[in-house]
């Protein structure tokens, strides 16, 4: 198992999803063996847990909880779907993973880091990225993203419980993601979202043909 697990990583509509569906479509007809998947919804128990997670009326839910919830799901994700893929040789292309706790339940919610680090290493089986592409782009951009995209849904009211939460509690993401990007810098791109999709595009074409040889 070498060099196959890839993550994409970064705020509310910083071009996550819109990416990584760009560039499994480049792939795909290049025979590349891959598969895309997502936190925590990657598996039918993790689509269950987030609904739990993304309820705007569970303003009660509690910072601890969270954690534990997104880390039941990767345990789900990890087993059931990842490991198996990079087992069959599959490169794997996931839509936040790990460094989104530490992101979000660490730096957004204030959670102990070793503590984060304990729950999120055991329910990955120690599994790290080999790439992270991180996202990173101003938090009033992405929520204006994410603001746009909710209301081409036809649900104004659709913004989930993270979306919902203040302009502080995004920087701190933000912040977090760039902070944890420097600590690795060597598994870590972080690529400017501040840009047109197709540009944003060829940069993530790039950094992932490298890395696979392609
Ligand atoms: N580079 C970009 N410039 C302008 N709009 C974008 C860009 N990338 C994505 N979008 C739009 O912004 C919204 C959020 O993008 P999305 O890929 O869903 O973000 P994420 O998955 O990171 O939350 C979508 O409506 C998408 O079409
Ligand atoms: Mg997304």
């Amino acid at each position: 198992m070498r060099k196959k697990f890839i993550t994409f990583e970064g705020i509310e509509g910083s071009g996550k999803s819109t990416q990584i569906k760009l560039v499994a479509e480049y792939l795909i007809p290049k025979s590349v063996s891959l598969i895309v998947t997502q936190e925590p919804s990657g598996t039918d128990i993790g689509r269950k847990i987030g609904n739990i997670l993304f309820n705007r009326e569970h303003h009660h839910l509690c910072a601890e909880t969270e954690m534990f919830l997104f880390c039941a799901a990767r345990a789900q994700h990890v087993r059931e779907v990842i490991i198996p893929a990079l087992e069959q040789n599959k490169i794997v292309l996931c839509d936040r993973f790990s460094d989104a706790t530490y992101a979000y339940q660490g730096f957004g919610r204030g959670i102990d880091h070793d503590m984060i680090k304990l729950i999120n290493d055991y329910s990955a089986m120690l599994l790290k990225p080999d790439l992270t592409l991180l996202f990173d782009l101003p938090v009033e951009i992405g929520l204006k993203r994410a603001t746009e995209r909710n209301n081409q849904l036809k649900d104004p009211a659709a913004a989930d419980r993270f979306e919902r939460e203040k302009f502080d509690f995004h920087t701190r993401i933000r912040e977090g993601y760039l902070d944890i990007s420097r600590k690795e810098p060597e598994r870590f791109q972080v690529i400017d979202a501040n840009r047109d999709v197709d540009v944003i595009q060829e940069e993530v074409r790039r950094c992932i043909s490298d890395f696979i040889n392609l």
